[in-house]
């Protein structure tokens, strides 16, 4: 699917359908009076007979042969015409482009024709991620794609304009290629493979790949990391990504990491998970799909910091090498852990890469992770729970967050939920009750940061959509959940 930005106006573009975003109450104005002329005004008397008032996600189509664009569809947009409902807008016209068997759709960005640099980049994030399939293990294409995509807008600069629909596209790509991590089977995205698939991306994207093997993850002193990968055949990979600005010395010294749980298959391990706990769990790399995802993008942010990005890659099985509930494992940074629950493997993954990050010059840590069902009972399937110990860091990513249309909510992260997490004969035991378990879980990680600016992104709910009801351009399987968060984040991390 090619993106280009036009200015002409929506009434005179030649296309198979052009989109018009309609707000709430829902009469037609500026743009869409023009078109609804040149509809031979049927468009606002199907819209009424339709009883359409432009609420969020609904629609009216209509055959108009005789003019340039040859369907018109309106999509409401709601009260609020926020970049947000404009993404929407956008995934949804592609969706109902693609089933009337569109070729080339055109997608107006506001009611008056008008268009900013913003504008362009919501309606091409949204069209980019709406028009997403995992279908690489269909035998037969489903129906027809969209080859083009034309974004019209008359404001601001020709450059400006182009150069978000690009910022728009880098999203796609690096949001969809999370999404087709976390879509890869198990079988298939084994942490072998995962590494080959960083590699690929930092040859494409400009970076530093290493990656870590296990025996030497072990004897550089990785014991939790070690821990989990030992009871499965397929060898874990530590991956790490590393990203250098352009412009040399202008980093300010910070280096910020990103770090993924990148657990490509979580059986729970002896404390096996039950059938349907584990159907989902090839998604349990969601964090580090993320990761790789951003990273394969930074040089097209530009962005102006150096960055390590982190997929602890590993699987969670079951074997007679498996680790055992009570076992007592000792980790990079020295502590001592108490294995309560073997499902917990999660925390014991990031917390020998965290404290890697540390001593590899982070500055800045900020870890993604499927880490805890307690999060997804909290604030459900479309929401990530953010918890650190710097709330300047937080703020700026609850900002980046809501640039980007991903729901982001801060939990607390009281002395009690750490006190739950002290070992009776280790430092730390891994797991505690059922009480705060997002919260607990991030108070075990905050002792692996070594005082560092850390946040931490629970996002075991949004990064697999197992349910309608998100966002449109959520798809069914991998979302990309928090890579579009990450390179807002890091264009401006200041
Ligand atoms: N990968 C799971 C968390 C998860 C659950 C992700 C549901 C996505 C959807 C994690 O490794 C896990 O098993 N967590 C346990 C921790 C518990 C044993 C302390 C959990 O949340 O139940
Ligand atoms: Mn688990
Ligand atoms: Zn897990």
């Amino acid at each position: 699917m090619r993106f280009v930005v036009e200015n002409t106006a929506p009434h005179q573009t030649a296309c198979d359908l052009l989109a018009l975003p309609v707000p709430q109450p829902g009469t037609l104005s500026g743009a869409a009076t023009q078109v609804d002329r040149a509809a031979g005004g049927r468009l606002a008397d199907l819209a009424r007979a339709e009883g359409f008032a432009g609420k969020p996600g609904t629609t009216v189509m209509l055959f108009t042969p005789e003019a340039p664009f040859r369907r018109v569809l309106l999509v409401g947009i709601g009260a609020e015409p926020t970049h947000e409902q404009l993404r929407r807008y956008a995934a949804t016209a592609v969706r109902r482009g693609r089933e009337a068997r569109a070729s080339r759709i055109a997608l107006a960005t506001g009611t008056d024709h008008a268009g900013s640099a913003e504008q362009v980049r919501a309606a091409v994030e949204g069209a980019g991620l709406g028009a997403y399939r995992f279908d690489r293990y269909r035998s037969a294409a489903e129906g027809t794609a969209v080859q083009e995509v034309a974004v019209l807008a008359a404001g601001g600069g020709r450059e400006a304009l182009d150069a978000a629909r690009a910022l728009g596209e880098a999203a796609v790509r690096a949001t969809c290629l999370a999404r087709d991590l976390v879509n890869e089977p198990g079988n298939v995205l084994t942490p072998a493979a995962m590494a080959d698939v960083a590699r690929e991306a930092a040859e494409r994207g400009g970076l530093r790949c290493r990656v870590i093997e296990l025996e030497d993850a072990r004897s550089m002193g990785m014991g939790l990391f070690a821990a989990v990968a030992t009871a499965s055949e397929q060898p874990a990979k530590f991956i790490v990504l590393e990203y250098e600005p352009a412009t040399g010395g202008a980093t300010g010294g910070r280096t910020v990491a990103l770090v993924g749980k990148g657990v490509t298959f979580d059986s729970g391990g002896l404390d096996i998970k039950s059938q349907s706990g584990m159907a989902t769990m090839k998604g349990d790399m969601g964090g580090a799909a993320a990761v790789v995802g951003a990273m394969s993008a930074l040089k097209d942010y530009s962005v102006p910091v150096r960055v390590l990005g982190i997929a602890a890659a590993t699987e969670n099985m079951i074997s007679g090498r498996a680790m055992r509930p009570g076992d007592i494992l000792r980790s990079l940074a020295g502590k001592t852990v108490e294995i309560t629950n073997t499902d917990a493997e999660g925390r014991l993954v990031l917390a020998d890469a965290l404290t890697y990050a540390v001593r590899n010059g982070a500055t800045e840590l900020i870890d993604l992770a499927t880490l805890t069902g307690s999060c997804v009972i909290a604030l459900g399937d479309y929401t990530a729970g953010l918890m650190g110990n710097d709330q300047p860091l937080m703020d700026r990513l609850l900002a980046a967050a809501a640039l980007a249309g991903e729901q982001l909510w801060q939990l607390p992260m009281y002395e009690e939920f750490l006190e739950a997490m002290r070992g009776e004969i280790t430092d730390l035991k891994n797991s505690a009750g059922r009480q705060a378990g997002a919260e607990r879980a991030a108070s075990f990680l905050r002792e692996f940061t070594g005082g560092t600016p850390w946040a931490h992104l629970d996002i075991a709910g949004p990064a697999f959509c197992e349910e309608r009801g998100g966002p449109s351009y959520f798809p069914m399987g991998g979302t990309g959940y928090g890579v579009r968060t990450l390179l807002r984040h890091l264009a401006s991390p200041a």
